[in-house]
Formats: structure tokens, C-alpha cells, sequence
């Protein structure tokens, strides 16, 4: 384990999306350090099998359907959170939705869908989770990405989604800071073997991320999950209002090629 066995004894987690793909796999990191685990997602299908992992790491799990896009919805989700599992330590908020389009065909409720999800659902699951994350000093991580740090085609209401996202983490990093709320994000790059990259990239882009990321491959939900496990945990006490890159480099080498020189790649 990176991390000592106990960093999360004693305390509790909501995971939106926490069903599948990275979001499942910080659910059952946080569990394995102790955590009980709530989470929440449209279809009972993705959660009940990943709520009988948490509980197999002996940590209480509860699993809730619901829409992170119906306020009401939301409430109830954290409603039965706190009363299962006694209050509310940690939010994460990583559900969302995305699929290839460009702009010029993207219709007012494709654009909507995704903004709708990612965006305002984590406002919704963020409001219904302040009064309980106040009373225990909490901590509240949002999934980001990095596609709106360039102009990446065909994402546009992606992009738009997540700069939105990033906003609302350093908005309530200093609003909700006195009542001793950290909140704080992580923009992953593409993480193999998930939904998120089934979708946005085929064989050859695959390989081309693989071959232009300096860390030289792409990243596994462990990369994601350990630096979740970090920032929920009290070694990051002092650190609010941060997006944490984690994608091995990948970002920053965009639109660098020109620079590479043919023959050795020495630059210049
Ligand atoms: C164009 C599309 C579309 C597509 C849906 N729409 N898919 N438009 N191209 N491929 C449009 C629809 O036509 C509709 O608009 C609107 O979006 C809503 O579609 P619905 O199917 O009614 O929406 P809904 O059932 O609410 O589903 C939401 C969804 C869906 C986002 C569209 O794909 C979903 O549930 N996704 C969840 C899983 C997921 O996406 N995981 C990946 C996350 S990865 P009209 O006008 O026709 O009504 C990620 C970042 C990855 O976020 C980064 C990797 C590097
Ligand atoms: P994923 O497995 O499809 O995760 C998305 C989750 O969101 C699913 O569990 C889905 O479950 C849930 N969800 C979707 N719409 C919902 C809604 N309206 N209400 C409640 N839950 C909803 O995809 P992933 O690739 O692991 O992505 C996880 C997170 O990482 C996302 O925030 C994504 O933007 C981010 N990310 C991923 C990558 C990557 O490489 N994969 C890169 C950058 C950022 P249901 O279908 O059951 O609702």
C-alpha cells in the first residue's frame, strides 16, 4: 500500500459515478485506507457490484441510484449517506458524460447533457453536502480533465463543463475555507481501460499518447486514485483550491512538436 493502512479510519466518503472507471477505483482506494463508502450513479448495474468490493475490505458501503442532474435526487442521496453512515467526511464528485462531437453539430442539448452532469451536478451534490461536510471539517475533490487547458476538437462541451468545474473548486476553496471545507481537484489525462478513453480515443491515438506523454504511457486509475487518497487525506491539510495534473506530462507537450528537431529530437 503507498500509504499507512489507517490514513482513513473513522471516516466517510459519497463518490459520484463511483460505480465505474476511476471513479470506482477511488471509492475502493478510499475504503482500503479505511473509509466507509457511499456511492452514486444512474443505474443500480454499475454500483451494487463495486459497493460488495468495499464492503469487502470490511468498510460499510451504501450504494444510491439516483441523477446527480435532479437537486432532489441529490439531497436524498446524501440523506441516506449521513444516516447509514453517521455524517459526511469527503465528497468527490466525478460524474459525467462525454462523446466525440464538433461544435458545428452539437446540438443545444448535447452541449446542455454534459454541462448538465458535470457541471451542475457537482454544484447540486456540492450544496446538499455543505451543511454535513461543515460539521466535520470535510473535503470536497472534483474530477476535472485537461482538454479545456487547449482547444481539443470535438470537446467543446467538455471543456466547457470542466473550466466550469475548475472555477467552482477555487470559488469554494476561499468561500467555504473559514468553516475548514478544503476543496480540490484532479485533471487526469487519458487513464487506460476506461469509458472516457474507450470513447475519445481509438488504437492509433492511443498509441500516439502513449509515444508523446513524457512519462511514456498512459495513466492507470491506481495514478488517480493514490493522488485522491492524498488530497482527501490530512497530509494535504493546507492545500485547497488546487487541481492536481495527473497525466504523467501529457498536456504540456501539446503543440511543442515544431520544436523538435527531426533527427535526434534534441530540440532547436
Ligand atoms: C452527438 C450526442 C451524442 C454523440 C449524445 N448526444 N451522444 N450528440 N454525438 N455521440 C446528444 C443527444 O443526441 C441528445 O441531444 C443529448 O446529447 C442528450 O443525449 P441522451 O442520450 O438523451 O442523454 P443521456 O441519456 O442523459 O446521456 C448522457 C450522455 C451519455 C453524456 C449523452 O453518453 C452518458 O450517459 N454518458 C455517461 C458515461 C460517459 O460518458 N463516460 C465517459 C466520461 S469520460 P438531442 O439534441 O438529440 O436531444 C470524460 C472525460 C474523458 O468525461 C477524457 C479522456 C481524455
Ligand atoms: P465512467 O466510468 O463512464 O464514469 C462516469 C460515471 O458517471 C459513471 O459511473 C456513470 O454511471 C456516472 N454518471 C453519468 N451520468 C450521470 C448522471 N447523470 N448522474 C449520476 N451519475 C452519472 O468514465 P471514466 O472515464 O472513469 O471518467 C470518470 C471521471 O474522470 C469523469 O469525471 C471524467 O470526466 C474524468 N476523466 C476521465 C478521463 C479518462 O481518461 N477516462 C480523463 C480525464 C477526466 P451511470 O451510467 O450508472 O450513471
Amino acid at each position: 500500500m503507498t500509504f499507512q493502512s489507517h490514513l482513513l479510519e473513522g471516516r466517510t466518503a459519497l463518490v459520484t459515478g463511483g460505480g465505474t472507471g476511476i471513479c470506482r477505483g477511488i471509492a475502493l482506494e478510499l475504503a482500503r485506507y479505511g473509509c466507509d463508502v457511499a456511492i452514486t450513479s444512474r443505474s443500480s448495474e454499475h454500483l451494487d457490484p463495486t459497493a460488495a468490493e468495499i464492503r469487502a475490505t470490511g468498510c460499510r458501503a451504501v450504494a444510491v441510484a439516483a441523477d446527480v442532474r435532479d437537486p432532489t435526487a441529490v439531497q436524498g442521496v446524501v440523506a441516506k449517506t449521513v444516516e447509514e453512515l453517521g455524517g459526511l467526511d469527503i465528497l468527490v464528485n466525478g460524474a459525467a458524460g462525454n462523446f466525440l462531437c464538433l461544435a458545428e453539430n452539437l446540438s443545444p442539448n448535447g452541449f446542455g447533457a454534459v454541462v448538465d452532469i458535470d457541471l451542475k451536478g457537482t454544484f447540486h451534490c456540492a450544496k446538499a453536502a455543505l451543511p454535513h461536510l461543515r460539521r466535520r471539517r470535510g473535503v470536497m475533490l472534483n474530477i476535472s480533465a485537461t482538454l479545456h487547458y487547449l482547444g481539443t476538437p470535438a470537446q467543446l462541451h467538455v471543456a466547457s463543463a470542466k473550466a466550469g468545474v475548475d472555477a467552482l473548486t477555487r470559488v469554494l476553496a476561499v468561500e467555504w475555507g473559514p468553516y475548514g471545507i478544503r476543496v480540490n481537484g484532479i485533471a487526469p489525462g487519458p487513464i487506460a481501460d476506461t469509458e472516457g478513453v474507450r470513447r475519445l480515443l481509438d488504437d492509433a491515438a492511443k498509441t500516439r499518447a502513449e509515444q508523446t506523454t513524457p512519462l511514456q504511457r498512459l495513466g492507470l486509475v491506481k495514478d488517480v486514485s493514490d493522488a485522491a487518497l492524498f488530497l482527501c487525506s490530512d497530509a494535504a491539510s493546507y492545500i485547497t483550491g488546487h487541481t492536481l495534473v495527473v497525466d504523467g506530462g501529457l498536456w504540456l507537450t501539446a503543440s511543442r512538436d515544431a520544436f523538435a528537431a527531426p533527427s535526434d529530437g534534441a530540440g532547436g
